[in-house]
């Protein structure tokens, strides 16, 4: 699937990260290729969100700050990208941690206002059309406000409203918190046939089995440092992660 040949869609270069004094990255790299699945996995404060606030340039005041090392997206320093445009001009969305759906609004209305930043000559009715196919619930529920669905709902809801932004890479922070499992089988399938037909995943998880089966590649996180890598068939089998994280 990695063709080392190419320039990485992502590379995360030494990067270090503060919020105020207190340092929560301390220098990573990793790289995700075109049409990868590679997932960050770690435990509550490794710096799992913190990386992801970082690719998408999050503006303060929750910003952290990149105090060392680069950001690259097809080979070109975003450091000095606005969030707007890591969207609209790389075509990178987030699925954020949490959901951040918009309670009082409809879920179409939800999805109408990712496409806000897209050029008035895209046709964005296909994509509506995609993200019902995918999440059946929400197609049945269009016409709902959103804070009357339930969790794993909402949580489909902010993965389809980044991909009503029109994006070509996809991250989501911890898409299966709070999910029960038939619910998160529903989405984790809804992803990989997402990646077959294209799509760019860096997924975030706190359930490392999970993600290491649904991933090409993974990378632990542990207290803002990368202490292990590789194919995820190994990282699963590794006994690090077993005793740590597969219990
Ligand atoms: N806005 C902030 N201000 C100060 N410190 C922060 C802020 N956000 C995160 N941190 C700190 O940075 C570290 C990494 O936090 P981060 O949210 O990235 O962890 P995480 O891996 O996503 O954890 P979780 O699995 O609980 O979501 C933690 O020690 C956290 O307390
Ligand atoms: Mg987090």
């Amino acid at each position: 699937m990695t063709n080392t040949n190419q320039t990485p869609r992502l590379e995360v270069r030494d990067l270090e990260v503060k919020y105020g004094n207190i340092t929560a990255l301390h220098g990573i790299s990793f790289t995700v290729a075109e049409g990868e699945i590679v997932t960050l996995i770690g435990a509550n404060g490794a710096g799992k969100t913190t990386t992801l606030h970082s690719i998408t340039r999050l503006p303060p005041p929750e910003a952290p700050k990149v105090s060392a090392g680069d950001i690259l997206i097809n080979g070109k320093s975003i450091l000095k990208t606005p969030a707007h445009d890591v969207v609209r001009n790389l075509h990178c969305a987030l699925a954020p941690e949490g959901r951040h759906i918009f309670g009082n609004l409809t879920v179409t209305e939800n999805l109408t206002l990712a496409t806000f930043s897209r050029p008035k000559t895209d046709d964005c009715n296909k994509d509506y059309d995609h993200v019902f196919e995918l999440f059946p619930r929400l197609a049945e529920r269009r016409n709902q406000r959103s804070e009357s669905l339930s969790g794993g709902e909402q949580q489909m809801l902010s993965v389809g409203r980044a991909l009503m932004s029109g994006c070509t890479f996809l991250m989501l922070d911890e898409p299966s918190m709070g999910l029960a499992p038939l619910l998160m089988y529903d989405m984790f399938r809804a992803l990989k046939k997402l990646n077959q037909d294209g799509m760019t995943i860096l997924l975030i998880e706190q359930n490392a089995k999970l993600a290491l089966d649904f991933a090409h590649r993974g990378y632990l996180l542990e207290t803002g440092e990368i202490i292990l890598s590789g194919n995820a068939s190994e990282l699963l089998k590794n006994p690090e992660i077993h005793k740590a994280y597969l219990g």
